[in-house]
This record gives structure tokens, sequence and C-alpha cells, in this order.
């Protein structure tokens, strides 16, 4: 039996085709699910991702120019040159362009702190590629970091590697990317997960020194993405309206961020907030005190989730995911109407130990925490007790994909 090319087998066969050469580097970054600490990576808190079985790769031989033209499997072409703005380059080759830009930032900084002086722009040098991806877009599963840190991996080995990028390093290249060039005032967990994932481990990531500890995941549970098909729309502004509130909820409270807080500061925030004139709509009361409640308590679970899944405590660590869902969906707010559904299905279905919304929330993926041997079950007991949301449409059914923990991103080929 042939087993299925991976993305990075088709990539080098894209570029073959292509470019009627073999692409003599090639490399990988991976898409990821956050096991639990949801909504906590801007508040300085903890998270527990794995990297996924899926990535995306990128083959590609350098150019003398500074030029870069790429074909993608099922995106068609895209050619734009380095020295442009990468916010004039339209759809998703705009992530490889911001990427250059992000990188030769970083770069300067780099050389300026380890100099003392000024920086230098170290110019990167153009490429010919093929990407190709199994991540499926839209599906809470990190499609555009995979690709952000695997244009990073690239270009910094093209341009010779004038720096070691730490995973780290690899991450605020992309989340720079994400909050400068796509607008998005994302976190760093997407990016940290993607770079820095360990296969058969989730990694626990202080957000606040980015210190991470990887965690054996027990091998008798296997984390199953439910792709509910629906795809979010224009729900940035609530993700910003999220961090406006946490930032000024930890402001009333006196802390730096709200990795600081505790239970006790809940009456202490809704009166300040109560006393405080003029407090934008993000900051009422009730509001503020449900969403630093999600953050406080979502902290908590994430570090008893990491103690459950070393002892193998399997039926704890589900329940921690599934308490964790229900504190997105009622105070944090942000799961929709399918994310619920979906969960709710997953927790009747035999072998499931607990079930959650994973990533910024409203649409897209969930993720259930299952017994290994009874996931092929899972999966077709969940497809028929799942039914779609009337109030949501999705743009495809209901997928279901098991995601053992994998390695995170690399350079496959130099
Ligand atoms: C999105 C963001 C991350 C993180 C999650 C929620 O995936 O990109 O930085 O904030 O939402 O945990």
């Amino acid at each position: 039996m042939t087993a299925h090319p991976t993305a990075a087998d088709r990539a080098s066969a894209t570029f073959i085709q292509s470019f009627n050469d073999s692409a003599p580097a090639l490399v990988q970054a991976p898409g990821r699910v956050n096991v639990i600490g949801e909504h906590t990576d801007y508040n300085d808190g903890f998270v527990l991702p794995i990297a996924l079985p899926f990535t995306t790769a990128i083959a590609a031989r350098p150019r003398t120019d500074r030029r870069v033209h790429v074909e993608s499997e099922g995106f068609g072409r895209a050619e734009f040159r380095l020295d442009d703005d990468p916010r004039s380059t339209e759809g998703w080759a705009r992530y490889l362009h911001g990427v250059a830009w992000s990188l030769s930032e970083h770069l300067r900084d780099a050389e300026a702190d380890s100099s003392g002086e000024a920086g230098t722009i170290v110019e990167l040098p153009g490429w010919d590629g093929a990407i190709a991806t199994d991540i499926p877009a839209g599906a809470s599963l990190s499609s555009s970091a995979a690709i952000e840190v695997a244009a990073t991996l690239l270009f910094n080995h093209l341009a010779g590697s004038p720096s070691k990028l730490s995973v780290a390093d690899l991450a605020r290249v992309g989340q720079r990317v994400e909050n400068e060039i796509m607008g998005l005032p994302s976190g760093l967990l997407d990016q940290l997960a993607s770079a820095g994932g360990h296969a058969g481990h989730a990694t626990l990531i202080d957000c606040r020194d980015l210190s991470t500890r990887a965690v054996p995941f027990p091998p008798s549970a296997t984390i199953v993405v439910l792709d509910t098909g629906t795809r979010r729309e224009l729900v940035e502004s609530e993700y910003a309206d999220r961090q406006a509130t946490c930032a000024g909820a930890a402001d009333l409270l006196g802390l730096a961020s709200l990795r600081d807080a505790t239970l006790d500061d809940l009456d202490r925030l809704a009166e300040a907030a109560a006393e405080t004139p003029n407090l934008d709509s993000n900051l009422a009361p009730d509001v503020a005190v449900r969403r630093v409640r999600h953050v406080v308590t979502e902290n908590d679970r994430t570090l008893a989730a990491v103690a459950a899944m070393a002892a193998g405590e399997l039926g704890e660590l589900g329940r921690l995911m599934t308490e964790s869902h229900v504190s997105l969906r009622d105070d944090y707010e942000v799961s929709g109407p399918a994310l619920d559904a979906v969960v709710e299905a997953a927790l009747e279905c035999a072998g499931c130990y607990g079930a959650r919304m994973t990533g910024g929330g409203f649409a897209g993926g969930a993720i259930a925490l299952v017994a290994t041997d009874e996931v092929e079950s899972f999966c077709d007991d969940l497809t028929e007790r799942y039914v779609a949301p009337v109030d949501q449409p999705a743009v495809a059914p209901l997928r279901l994909y098991p995601a053992p923990p994998s390695a995170g991103a690399r350079i496959l080929r130099p």
C-alpha cells in the first residue's frame, strides 16, 4: 500500500512540475490545537497546545533577485517583490511577504542588541517555491501560524541563517505579521505551538516568560479534532474587545496583567468598575467580572490539566477540558452554536473523556479527548449524533481528525 503523500512530498512534486528542477530546500510547520488554556496567552497566562500531524510545507530554491514566485497547490500562483510593501500583496501570499518584512526587522533588532549599535537591514533573497498544506483553513487549527513559521524558517535559511532563531523568535516574527500586516491583535499561542511542538507531548507554555515544559501525552488517549465546517466571519472585533476588557480590568486592579489576578479580586473589580466614570462598555462590572473569572479559572485549570496528564488521570483531564468549554461559553462568551452542539454531542459518545472549543472560538473546530482504542467508534457515533444548528450555516459537513501530538516546525532538507 502506498502511504498518502505528505504536504512535503506534494510541495516537492509541485516544485518539480512548475520549475523543471528539484528544489534544494524543504521546510514544514504544523498546525496546532490547544488542549486547554484558552484566551490566556495575551494575559501572560498558561497554555497547553499540541502540534498537529497536519503541516504546511514549502519547497524552494533561492533567486538572485528580490522576487518571490510561488506555486500553491489549490490556491494558484503568486508573485511579489520584496521591495514592495507587504500590504500590497493580496491573498495568502501576504503572509509570506509579511514574514519577509517581519524577519528583516527581527534580524536588524537582533544585530542592534548584540552590537549595541543601530542594526543594518539584512536583504533577504527572493526565491522560487511551491507550497502545499493539509491544514484546513478556518478550522481553528492555526493554518496561518503554520505558513508564517514555515516561511520564517525558509527565508532565514535561504539568507544563510544570519540568526539562529529560537522557538520564541520564530513565534514573534509570525505574531508581528498577524498584528501589523494582517491587522489581527492575536497573542503568541499559535506560533509557539507550531514552532515548538514535540511528538508525543503537549507543551506547557508560561506566556509571561515563554518558558516551556514538554508534558508526555498519555498514549491511551487521543485528541480528536471536530471541525464543524462553520467559519468565522467578522469576529476580529470580538477578539479585540476581549483583550481590551482584560487589559482594562488589570488596570483597574492595579496589576501588570491578569496573570496575577485571583478570585478574591472579583469583588474589588466590580466595585472599581462601578465607581470609575466613563468606562467603555467592555468594562461594565458584570462583563468584566465574568471575563476575569474565566482567565483566572482557566489558568488554574491548565496547571491542573498538566498534573492530570502527567499522572495519566484521563477522566480528570477530560473534566477540566469540558469545564474550560463551559467557562468560555458562559463567562468569556466566545463559543458559538455549532461549537456548543458538537461538544455536547461528543460528550454523549462512548469513550469521550471531555470536549471543548479550541482557539479563538465562535466557529471552526472543537476537540475531544477520546480513549485511543475507541476513536473509531467515537467518530462513527459522533457523526450520527451531531446535528448542525440551523442558526449557524456551515460551509462543509462535520469532519473528524484524530490528532496525535506531533513534531514542531523544521527544515527537512537544507
Ligand atoms: C487565537 C489567537 C491566539 C489565542 C487564541 C485563544 O488562536 O491567535 O493567540 O489568543 O485565539 O486562546
